[in-house]
């Protein structure tokens, strides 16, 4: 396994569509196990392939909490089969935007259909921070990034944030 360099806001490659995966093969089994490593070392609870550069349809996942066993969740042309009509607000983050976190609203409960680690088809219904998790990671896919779901005013102000961050890194380098 190998540790993969993150892509941060804002970069193009965060807003390509990512394709199906044709079959789970060994090629992507290691893109998965070295997107866990990659997740783990962040430390992050969810990862989407693109964010390492892949334009593939894999997330990862855990939400498991300190003390508690690793809970890995792969995910591979996920689909949503079925969403609630209530809607529910977190406040998300994202390895690709560092340190910057904002109130989202999505629906509050869904269904998804994917292909796990061996290639098998499954179904998931997902509530509380694992359906949040799950939408916000299939969004990337579609080269959405959570800012995306805000005003254009709280959008800038992240990004402008982002970037002076960035300055101030390089400066520091
Ligand atoms: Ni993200």
């Amino acid at each position: 396994m190998s540790r993969l360099p993150i892509i941060t806001a804002p970069d193009p490659r965060l807003k390509v569509h990512s394709a199906i995966v044709p079959v789970v093969d060994d090629a992507v089994r290691r893109l998965i196990d070295d997107m866990m490593e990659t997740m783990y070392n962040a430390p992050g609870i969810g990862l989407a392939a693109i964010q390492v550069g892949v334009p593939k349809r894999v997330i990862v996942m855990d939400l498991a909490r300190d003390g508690e066993p690793p809970a890995p969740l792969h995910l591979v042309n996920p689909e949503i089969v079925w969403a609630a009509d209530e809607d529910a607000v977190y406040e998300e983050g994202c390895l690709s935007l560092p340190d910057q976190y904002a109130e989202v609203s999505r629906p509050a409960e869904i269904e998804i259909a994917y292909l796990d680690y061996h290639g098998q088809a499954l179904r998931l219904k997902a509530e509380g921070l694992k359906a949040v998790c799950i939408q916000h990671e299939m969004d990337h896919l579609e080269g959405i990034l959570f800012v995306d779901h805000l005003s254009a005013l709280k959008r800038n102000m992240i990004l402008r944030r982002l970037l002076k961050q960035r300055r101030l890194n390089v400066a520091d380098a």
